[in-house]
C-alpha cells in the first residue's frame, strides 16, 4: 500500500491537471444559464470515471441535472462501497471580490483557488484518482458504485427520486463521502453529523401598490417595517428562537457528549479574528462547537423590497421578501419545522399586511455511528496517513442525501472530508490547499483495505 505514494508522485501533474479541466466548467446547478455547463461537467466526470477503469458509466438524465453512475464489480462475496460526491457547484457571485476568476483555477500559495475545489470537485475527484490507482496497481479489495451527481447544491430532489427507483442498483454496504471539513491539517477529524435544513422564502404584503412615503407614511403599515419587525421577533433576548414547539424534538445531549464535543481544539480569539468579529453571537448557554453542532438555527439568507437603486426615492413600497433558513439538529424534522414556521410566521402578522409563506427544498439531520466497522476503518486510515486519529466532530453544514441513503437504501455514509472551514466554500476565492487533495487520495484507498479487512 505503500506504492500509493510512489503512484501519486509518478502522476501528481496530471492528477492536478485533471482537476483544474473540470474546475473551468462553471457547473451552477442553480442558474439555468448554466445548464449546458453542467451537462459538460457530468460528461467529464463519466469520461474520467471510465479512463479509472470503471464499468457500465452511464450519465442518467433526470428532469434537472443528470447523475453519474459507474461502477466496478468484482465479486458477490466482497462489501461493496458506493462513492458519493457532487459534481455542481454554487453560484459564483460576488464576482468583484474574488481575486482571480472564479472558473479560471490557480495555484497560489499551495492552494487551488476556484469556484467548486473544496466543495466538492476537489474532495469528489479524489475519489476517481484513488479508484484509478487500485485498480490499475490491482489493489482494488472490494466492490465500487460511484454516483456522483450535479444537483447537491440545488437540493438533491433527483437524486430522491432516482434512489427510490433504483434501489437494486445502488444497493451496497455503505456510503463513501468526502464533502465535509477537518478540524485543521494536523488536526484530522472525522464528521459525525451534519444538520438537517428547512428553507422557506416568506412574501409580506401591504398597500396594494407602492405609495408616496409622505402621503400616506406613518398611516399604512410598511411590510418592509414590519417584516423586519416579524424576524428580531423571532429571537428572545437569549437568542433561542421563539418558535412555539421549535425545540420539542431537539436532542438534548448528556453531559459526557457535550464534554466529548468541547474536547476538539477550538480557539474563539483566533475564530473572531479570522471573521473579523468583535464577539461571536448565539443561543446563551452553549459553546460555539455546541451551537453549529447540535443546535438548531434560524438566519435571514437575504431580504428585498422597496428602493435600493441610486440617490433615494420616497416610497412606501407595496412588499417586502426575505429568504430564510433553519438548520435542524437530531431529532427535529425538516416538514415540521416548516410547517411550525410558517405557523408562527402567521401568527404574529399585523393584520395590515398580509403574508405567504413558500417552502424551498429541504434536508433532514443526521448522525453517524462512531462504532461501525466503516468509521473505524475510517479513522485508522486516516491515522496512517495522517500519523494522528482522527477526532470525532459535527459539521453545521447538511448533505441532504445522507439521511435519504439511510431511508431508502438503508446505507450508512462515513463521512470523510480533507477539506478545512477555512476553504471559503460557498464564498469568493473558495479554495482547496494541495495537501489536501493529494493528502485524500492517499488515504481513500487505506479506507478501502481496512474497510474490507475489518468487515470479514
Ligand atoms: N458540502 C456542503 C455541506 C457541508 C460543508 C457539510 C461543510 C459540512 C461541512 C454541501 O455542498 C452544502 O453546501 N450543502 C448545503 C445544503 C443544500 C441543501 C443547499 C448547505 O449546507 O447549505
Ligand atoms: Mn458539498
Ligand atoms: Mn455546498
Amino acid at each position: 500500500m505503500d506504492t500509493v505514494k510512489q503512484y501519486i508522485e509518478q502522476n501528481k501533474d496530471r492528477f492536478l491537471n485533471e482537476l483544474l479541466e473540470l474546475l473551468r466548467i462553471p457547473s451552477v446547478s442553480a442558474d439555468s444559464k448554466y445548464t449546458g455547463d453542467v451537462a459538460k461537467a457530468a460528461d467529464m466526470v463519466a469520461t474520467r470515471l471510465k479512463e479509472a477503469g470503471a464499468d457500465n458509466v452511464e450519465i442518467c438524465t433526470t428532469p434537472g441535472h443528470p447523475i453519474v453512475y459507474g461502477e466496478k464489480f468484482l465479486d458477490a462475496s466482497l462489501p461493496t462501497i458506493m462513492v458519493y460526491g457532487h459534481y455542481d457547484v454554487q453560484p459564483a457571485d460576488p464576482l468583484n471580490l474574488w481575486d482571480s476568476p472564479p472558473f479560471d483555477p490557480v495555484i497560489k500559495d499551495d492552494k487551488i483557488y476556484a469556484r467548486g475545489s473544496a466543495d466538492d470537485k476537489g474532495q469528489m475527484y479524489m475519489h476517481v484518482k484513488a479508484f484509478e490507482y487500485m485498480f490499475k496497481e490491482s489493489k482494488l479489495p472490494c466492490n465500487v458504485k460511484f454516483l456522483i451527481e450535479g444537483e447537491e447544491e440545488v437540493g438533491s430532489s433527483n437524486l430522491t427520486d432516482f434512489c427510490i427507483a433504483n434501489k437494486e442498483k445502488l444497493k451496497c454496504d455503505l456510503v463513501l463521502i468526502s464533502d465535509t471539513s477537518m478540524i485543521g491539517n494536523e488536526i484530522p477529524s472525522l464528521d459525525v453529523g451534519l444538520r438537517g435544513l428547512s428553507y422557506v422564502e416568506v412574501e409580506v404584503t401591504g398597500p396594494n401598490r407602492d405609495l408616496h412615503s409622505g402621503v400616506y407614511g406613518g398611516a399604512v403599515g410598511n411590510p418592509i417595517n414590519i417584516l423586519a419587525k416579524m424576524i428580531a421577533q423571532m429571537h428572545d433576548e437569549n437568542n433561542h428562537i421563539t418558535i412555539p414547539g421549535f425545540y420539542d424534538d431537539v436532542l438534548v445531549l448528556t453531559d459526557e457528549e457535550k464534554a466529548e464535543l468541547n474536547k476538539a481544539p477550538f480557539d474563539i480569539e483566533e475564530y473572531k479574528k479570522d471573521l473579523d468579529v468583535g464577539d461571536v453571537w448565539g443561543e446563551k448557554g452553549y459553546t460555539v462547537l455546541e451551537r453549529t453542532g447540535t443546535r438548531p438555527t434560524l438566519d435571514v439568507n437575504g431580504i428585498w423590497g422597496g428602493y435600493i437603486g441610486e440617490g433615494s426615492k420616497t416610497v412606501l413600497p407595496s412588499k417586502a421578501f426575505a429568504k430564510i433558513s433553519m438548520r435542524l439538529v437530531p431529532g427535529q424534522s425538516s416538514d415540521k419545522a416548516t410547517e411550525l414556521f410558517t405557523n408562527y410566521f402567521k401568527s404574529i402578522a399585523p393584520a395590515s399586511v398580509k403574508v405567504e409563506v413558500r417552502a424551498h427544498h429541504g434536508g433532514e439531520p443526521v448522525l453517524t455511528p462512531t462504532n461501525s466497522t466503516a468509521f473505524l476503518a475510517a479513522a485508522k486510515a486516516m491515522e496512517t496517513t495522517f500519523g494522528k486519529r482522527p477526532i470525532p466532530t459535527r459539521g453545521g453544514g447538511s448533505i441532504p442525501i445522507v439521511a435519504m441513503f439511510e431511508k431508502v437504501l438503508a446505507a450508512k455514509s462515513v463521512l470523510m472530508g480533507f477539506g478545512l472551514d477555512s476553504d471559503a466554500i460557498h464564498s469568493p476565492n473558495e479554495h482547496y490547499g494541495l495537501f489536501n487533495y493529494y493528502k485524500g487520495i492517499e488515504t481513500i484507498p487505506y479506507f478501502y483495505k481496512y474497510y474490507v479487512e475489518m468487515s470479514k
